[in-house]
């Protein structure tokens, strides 16, 4: 059956095809070291598990409004208004099944044909796909080459920070000089700040909160990386009441809603005890030093990601991106994604996820050295 074009101009995700190779060579009894995992190593904490099994218990199994449940939609108003300093009201949020679809529901409701949105190179792989879906044109830009990436058709810039892949938090100063950027031109910002607590040292900052950038601003997060909770597929985002609205009824034609029990687990995490967060970026950020100091010893230059829980190596001198990234898979069993997923200048890279344990990460280690030696 012939597909339609925008669904034939996107590839396959990297990061999920590696998975796959991982399961396989699992399934054949390798001892696979997985450094491609997007996603937390711990368990959701128990009493987020808890609620979400009151809550079926007491029988919220049913739809909710689509825009969400109204008491995690204050919840996260509050919390966007305390932590994050943005001037939004429930209204303003929506709950999405992941963050993942609020990024596409954002794009799908903001794009026309043709319109151009600003990616940073390297980019998280889901940005560029959702923008073809929506019949958008991706313009790859450095951060310093920015303004002569803008034109006349640009809509949108996508921001991340703390950043996937390369794992760079940014500060007030580049913050500042993107707003005036996008208040200058008339751009909006998507500002996806879902890793916003895996930061070990730099504050995170949100541009949503920058003068004039509240009514130009979708701030995008969830729930996946700071609770470890990503199969329970819970997102948000906070919009101006326009475009929080056409996602509501984009979502009232796609999701309905995301799922309801897991909507009162993400309540409880919102709301309930913060130690389980601290206590899982403090292991991740010894797992940062472990892994960072071990890739300097191998000799693979790298430098320390202030956030996140990833590494984005240069290895042109090994032989660029693709290439030991299959070495180190056919060689060592140990997978690791290419940087050419993240954009077109990102080929001489690697991005490796330290969200697995000391233990995966010292044979990985030494799984990369015999490899690449
Ligand atoms: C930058 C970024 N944003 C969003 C997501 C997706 O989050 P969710 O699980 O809430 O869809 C990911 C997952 O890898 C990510 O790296």
């Amino acid at each position: 059956m012939k597909l339609s074009s925008r669904i034939s101009g996107v590839s396959e995700s990297a990061t999920i095809k590696l998975i796959d190779i991982s399961n396989r060579l699992k399934r054949e009894g390798k001892n696979v070291i997985n450094f491609s995992f997007g996603e937390p190593d711990f368990d959701t904490p128990q009493h987020i598990v808890e609620a979400a099994k009151r809550a079926m218990d007491a029988g919220f199994t049913h739809y909710l409004p689509s825009g969400g449940l109204p008491e995690l939609r204050v919840a996260v108003a509050d919390k966007l208004r305390v932590e994050n300093k943005l001037d939004v009201s429930p209204d303003n949020v929506v709950i999405t099944p992941g963050a993942k679809y609020a990024i596409y529901a954002v794009l799908s409701s903001l794009i026309e044909d043709g319109d151009e949105v600003i990616l940073f190179d390297p980019s998280w792989v889901t940005y560029e796909a959702c923008v073809k879906l929506a019949g958008g044109k991706v313009i790859w830009s450095t951060f310093n080459g920015i303004s002569e990436a803008i034109t006349p058709k640009t809509r949108l810039i996508i921001i991340n920070s703390p950043n996937n892949p390369a794992g760079y938090v940014l500060g007030r100063k580049e913050l500042c000089e993107i707003a005036d950027l996008a208040i200058d031109h008339d751009i909006s910002v998507i500002s996806d700040e879902i890793y916003e607590k895996m930061v070990y040292g730099s504050k995170h900052l949100s541009i949503g909160s920058f003068d004039g950038m509240n009514e130009r601003t979708i701030t995008i997060n969830g729930f996946s990386k700071t609770y470890a909770m990503t199969g329970w597929r819970v997102g948000y985002l906070s919009a101006p009441e326009e475009v929080a609205r056409a996602v509501k009824r984009l979502q009232q034609h796609s999701t309905t809603c995301a799922t309801s029990f897991a909507q009162y687990g993400a309540l409880e995490a919102v709301r309930g005890d913060q130690s389980c967060v601290v206590e899982m970026v403090n292991r991740f950020r010894e797992r940062r030093d472990l892994i960072v100091s071990g890739l300097n010893d191998i000799g693979i230059d790298c430098q320390m990601p202030d956030g996140a829980f990833y590494v984005f190596a240069d290895v042109a001198a090994c032989g660029g991106g693709d290439k030991v990234t299959e070495e180190l898979l056919k060689k060592a069993y140990v997978i690791v994604t290419p940087g050419g997923s993240f954009g077109p200048g990102s080929g001489s890279c690697i991005r490796i996820s330290y969200a697995t344990s000391m233990d995966q990460i010292r044979a990985g280690l030494e799984g990369i050295k015999t490899c690449l030696a």
